[in-house]
């Protein structure tokens, strides 16, 4: 099967969180179930410094404002196309914001080009490349749908997988006429959202088939709580909505072979993760006492409950634990931080920022990763936990549920418990939370199991790529697992 990958960002090439890893990750999992597929994604200037061997495949003289190309690549096993446009992508900060924090005014021009050259490669743009899937990620590749809908052919079939329900690619209506779609678009049926345009509600409303990334997200944003005004046409199309679970790349995150850590470990060596844990306090210059060392990677946001956590901190140091907080996002939130990696010198520390490197070496050193979100479409912090023996302390919500178990005296007695659970949006439940850990921890015996537990849990891609490889075969009406002869193609 050829399948096309639409994403704004994809891990190594650029990474601001979740979905990276995700579309990074997917394509090299779905080769052992006969899916090739390439990703689609913008060339900002980080990805244009690491793509050294391209070819043109196609030239655009008018793409949403002036020239643009597209060039296929290959960088870390994937296969790529990248849009070349340097009045869309040819600028400093990430792929969303400028250098001062606020979203590129054009990025409805800049995500519309990429879903309009998506739904373009669906409609057979290189000749001898056709897709026969295109799976869009998030809103910036929301429109993709919409141009296939209202196309000159449904040649190529549609999957929406929505990473984040909150950030819905909202613009005002008089944007429309710029889009290149028909007037009729613009409807209850198709890109229309209150009166303005969400690209999200777009992809969700036009495309063959939504995917979220854990089933319990799927279930919870069926309800006005965490559908946020979506959960109306999701329930009109439940039939065709499903949420698989995100895995995680096991070959970039093994504990037994990550440069990252001074000691490499496996589930059988935990014990030898104290290593890790001094190199962890050193650098985030923590006391050297005993007791659990916590830790946060993260954006610091809302979502991540992260003002949940600051007001338990100085209960979580009296009990005894030291915090580690690898994270950016949210100015008040990192002030809060800040206060108190001052008011608790040596127990709590604050390194702000986007350390991939480090990220690593925290999760190889921690004893528990904290992760109060409010709410959680799937989480990749807690799998890299699990895999890492860094106890996940998360709350009962989203993917975060579906993925690890808590460690009541049943679960614990069975041997299966490989984390702490507590209620979402509730200081006092995280407090508690923290204080069974820090219980836990003083019982080694009992920590090593769950730790142990928590690196046996199958975190990898394997199951849900093969739920993913299912989704396009019935899309394209295959039996899955029939052989299927590739379309000899010039990419
Ligand atoms: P989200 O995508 O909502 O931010 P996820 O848990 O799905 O949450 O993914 C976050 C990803 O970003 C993980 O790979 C995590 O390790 C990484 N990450 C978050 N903040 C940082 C940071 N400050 N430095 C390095 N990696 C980070
Ligand atoms: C989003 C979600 C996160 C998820 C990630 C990858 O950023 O917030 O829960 O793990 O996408 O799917």
């Amino acid at each position: 099967m050829e399948v096309l990958s639409v994403a704004s960002e994809v891990y190594p090439l650029i990474k601001t969180g979740g979905l990276a890893d995700v579309a990074g990750a997917l394509p090299l999992a779905l080769v052992p179930y006969n899916v090739t597929m390439r990703t689609l994604l913008p060339g900002y200037p980080a990805v244009m410094a690491k793509l050294t061997e391209t070819r043109v495949v196609a030239e655009f003289d008018d793409l949403f404002g002036a020239p643009g190309r597209l060039l296929a690549g290959r960088y870390a096993g994937l296969d790529l196309i990248v849009i070349e446009a340097a009045h869309l992508y040819d600028r400093p900060g990430n792929p969303y914001v400028g250098p001062e924090g606020w979203d590129w005014p054009d990025n409805w021009k800049r995500f519309s080009a990429l879903s309009w050259v998506a739904a373009e490669l669906g409609h057979g743009l290189v000749d001898g490349y056709q897709p026969q899937v295109i799976h869009c990620h998030d809103w910036q590749a929301g429109l993709t749908p919409a141009y296939i809908k209202y196309g000159p052919s449904e040649r190529v079939k549609t999957v929406m997988t929505v990473h984040n329900m909150a950030f819905k690619g909202f613009f005002g209506p008089e944007v429309f006429g710029q889009l290149r779609l028909p007037p009729h678009a613009f409807g209850v049926n198709g890109v229309e959202y209150y009166g303005g345009i969400s690209y999200l509600k777009s992809g969700m409303e036009c495309a063959d088939y939504v995917t979220t990334v854990s089933p319990n997200y799927a279930d919870e944003i069926r309800t006005p709580e965490f559908g946020m005004g979506l959960e109306g046409l999701l329930n009109g199309r439940a039939d065709t909505v499903i949420g698989i679970l995100n895995g995680i790349d096991t070959v970039a995150w093994d504990p037994g072979a990550d440069a990252a850590l001074p000691q490499k470990f496996t589930a059988t060596s935990v014990h030898m993760r104290a290593a890790n844990k001094a190199a962890v306090v050193e650098k985030f210059g923590l006391d050297g006492t005993d007791g659990p060392l916590f830790c946060v990677v993260s954006r610091l946001t809302d979502q991540k409950g992260m003002d949940l956590l600051l007001q338990v901190l100085d209960g979580l140091v009296a009990l005894g634990g030291r915090l580690a907080v690898l994270g950016s996002g949210d100015p008040g939130l990192e002030d809060g931080f800040r206060s108190a990696w001052q008011r608790h010198p040596g127990k709590v520390g604050l390194i702000t920022g986007y350390n991939e490197e480090l990220s690593h070496l925290i999760q190889g050193g921690a004893d528990a990763i904290l992760i109060p979100s409010r709410f959680e479409p799937c989480g990749l912090t807690q799998l890299y936990g699990l895999r890492y023996g860094c106890v996940p302390v998360v709350s009962r919500i989203g993917g975060l549920a579906d993925t690890v178990i808590d460690a009541n005296p049943a679960a614990i007695d069975a041997g299966v418990a490989t984390g702490l659970l507590f209620n979402a949006n509730d200081a006092h439940a995280l407090y508690e939370a923290i204080r069974k850990a820090v219980r836990l921890y003083a019982d080694d015996k009992t920590w090593k199991k769950i730790q142990r537990r928590g690196m046996k849990s199958d975190v990898s891609w394997e199951t849900s790529a093969g739920q993913y490889a299912d989704l396009y075969a019935s899309l394209i009406g295959l039996k899955v697992n029939d052989d299927q002869d590739r379309s000899d193609d010039t990419l």
